[in-house]
């Protein structure tokens, strides 16, 4: 057999891509006010700053497009994304929304009260703001191991069971229900292992409490299961998932991650008690409950897409694509969360610019320099993402310093891949050059996409 692992896919469509100067891509960034959210696309060379949304469809996809019913209510394409959905997670009712965080923001409005605590592995910054802005405390408790970057773990996104425990058996009345987000995309795009989700969920069930997965990449986490966890070895990536869908009452799913769409999320639940609440908001803000924010092209997109994200030849290649960058990293010495994560990889910006001090940002310097080096866009997840100005005008900073490099599915090939490499490895011979920056103006929710920074 080869050892070369190749693209499970051949090019249909293409869209030229733009090379820009060093001096143009300074010009530019000035201009963005050293914040990537703010560049064109369009001067970007590869664009990295995300996996939501900026995958390529596939011709199957295209041609279920031109199958969407527009009724305004019952249409044949929510049946039809229904009946896929249902055969998935297992669970009675589903509603579509815009994306994944209109489905945190409906279903945490309708059950959620202020002075309550949601525990997860770790909250999605949207699904933190959302519960926060109803009162409600967002609780990381990922494992222990989960928070040292450069420590080997097979299940780096598992929850700490016994610090669930604990918060469930002291205050146990303030959880309306626990979460955990698969893979763990804050934590480093970890997976969760079945026995965690098992123990966790058996866990709440003791204490009468639901548990609510953020499903985004729920086919990703389970290709790890099928090459890390014992006894798992042989099972069709569906039957994972059925399996993983199983322990959970509800969740919530951004479809632009796992569900292979540019728009698009859902919620399921599996009980009656929730969902008046949930289908009147419902209604309120994304539409009625048959189509959600979504035109009825895209439910027939997403139908399409949520079987394809779980087909096991792309599972391979799309894992291996994040490891392999890792390994040309590795070989240029530079840190990363390991092992790599399923949809990304997080350079540890740290071992990049090891005396930049934390108040200066390193991880957006990072960021900013990666762009600058080689036109690549990645994102920080560091202390500008989730550190917090406070009123006395102080900081509190992020226990880790990283930059994400997220992969849009099916669409960059290896030698973009390789030309990343290079770039990193550049940076990180330049990184006495590298400046850090300061934050100007500032937003009070989600400061990362809108502040705007200056030189230090
Ligand atoms: N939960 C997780 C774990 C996510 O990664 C995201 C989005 C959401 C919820 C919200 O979904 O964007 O459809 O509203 N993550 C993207 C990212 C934006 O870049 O990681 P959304």
């Amino acid at each position: 057999m080869p050892k070369t692992l190749i693209e499970p896919f051949r090019i249909k469509s293409i869209e030229p891509i733009r090379m820009t100067s060093r001096a143009e891509r300074e010009r530019l960034l000035d201009a963005a006010k050293l914040n990537v959210f703010k560049l064109r696309a369009e001067d970007v060379l590869i664009d990295w700053l995300t996996d939501s949304g900026t995958g390529a469809m596939s011709s199957r996809q295209w041609g279920a497009i031109m199958e969407g019913d527009e009724s305004y209510a019952g249409a044949r394409s929510f049946f039809r994304l229904e009946a896929v959905v249902r055969d998935i997670t297992g669970m009675k009712h589903f509603v579509p929304t815009h994306q994944g965080r209109a489905a945190e923001r409906v279903l945490f409005s309708a059950v959620c009260k202020p002075g309550q605590r949601v525990p997860n592995n770790c909250h999605f910054d949207t699904t933190r703001a959302n519960l926060e802005v109803l009162g409600v405390e967002a609780l990381d408790l990922v494992i222990a191991e989960g928070l040292q970057p450069s420590l080997v773990h097979p299940f780096k996104g598992n929850i700490d069971l016994a610090r669930a425990k604990a918060l469930l058996q002291g205050d146990g009345e303030r959880v309306p229900f626990g979460m955990i987000t698969v893979t763990n995309n804050t934590g480093g795009g970890q997976p969760v292992s079945m026995a965690n989700i098992r123990a966790y969920a058996a866990l709440l069930k003791q204490h009468r409490k639901p548990l609510i997965m953020d499903v985004c990449r729920f086919s990703e986490n389970a290709m790890f299961i099928k090459m890390r966890e014992p006894g798992y070895e042989n099972t069709p990536i569906k039957a994972i998932v059925q399996e993983m869908f199983s322990y959970a009452d509800g969740a919530t799913m951004s479809a632009k991650k796992d569900g292979m769409v540019n728009i698009g999320g859902f919620i399921v639940l599996r009980s009656d008690e929730w969902m008046d609440a949930v289908r009147n908001l419902e209604i309120l803000t994304e539409g009625f409950p048959t189509y959600g924010g979504l035109a009825g092209r895209d439910l027939e997109a997403m139908a399409v897409g949520l079987q394809e994200g779980m087909d096991e030849d792309y599972l391979r290649y799309r894992l291996r694509t994040a490891e392999y960058l890792g390994e040309r990293l590795d070989a240029a010495g530079i840190g990363f969360v390991r092992p790599t994560g399923g949809h990304a990889v997080y350079i540890d910006a740290r071992t990049v610019l090891p005396e930049m001090p934390v108040a200066h940002y390193p991880g957006w310097a990072l960021c900013n320099a990666l762009y600058l080096e080689g036109g690549i866009r990645g994102v920080e997840i560091g202390s500008v993402m989730f550190g917090k100005r406070l009123d006395d005008g102080s900081e509190t900073f992020h226990g880790m310093e990283l930059v994400r490099l997220a992969f849009p599915r099916r669409m960059y090939t290896q030698s973009h891949f390789d030309y990343a490499a290079e770039v990193i490895a550049e940076a990180k011979l330049n990184a006495r050059n590298i400046r850090g920056v300061r934050i100007v103006k500032q937003p009070k929710y989600l400061r990362h996409f809108t502040c705007e920074c200056a030189w230090v």
